[in-house]
């Protein structure tokens, strides 16, 4: 635990089944987020496979390796393996963290990231 990840330590919280009151409200917020920004092209069951692939699981997975999900060569190539860092590098501007990406949908909002990769953490 060398640099700050606080997402990661939501996620272990939330694991461990005694989330904070703060953590919940993060995860909270961050389902909202994730209804709103990015439910029209994800799915979080395994193997539902949108206009983006599936988010199931994507906290330790290597990029573009859902099978089925339509993926930009770039992603693929990209040698990105998803951990909240490189999460909030590419959703904080994909083409820049990814260029070539199909994914052009951005989240500003820092704190909004964080909220959406904690949400995501528990996936
Ligand atoms: C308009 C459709 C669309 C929206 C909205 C969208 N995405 Fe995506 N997303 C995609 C596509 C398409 C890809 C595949 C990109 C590629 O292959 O370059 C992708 C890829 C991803 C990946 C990489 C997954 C993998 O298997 O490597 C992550 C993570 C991701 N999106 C997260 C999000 C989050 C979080 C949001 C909401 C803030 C969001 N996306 C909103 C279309 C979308």
């Amino acid at each position: 635990m060398t640099s700050a990840r606080p997402a990661m330590l939501l996620a272990f919280a939330a694991l461990l089944g005694a989330p904070l009151p703060a953590v919940a409200q993060d995860a909270a917020t961050g389902e909202r987020a994730f209804r709103q920004r990015c439910a029209s092209c994800h799915s979080l069951d395994p193997g539902q496979n949108r206009a983006g692939p599936s988010l199931a699981g994507v906290i330790g997975r290597k990029a573009g390796s859902v099978e089925g999900a339509r993926y930009s060569k770039a992603l693929q190539d990209s040698g990105i393996t998803w951990d909240a860092r490189s999460l909030d590098g590419f959703l904080a501007d994909p083409r820049k963290a990814v260029p070539g990406t199909s994914m052009t949908v951005r989240l500003a909002d820092a704190a909004q990231r964080e909220a959406v990769i904690a949400y995501l953490s528990g996936r």
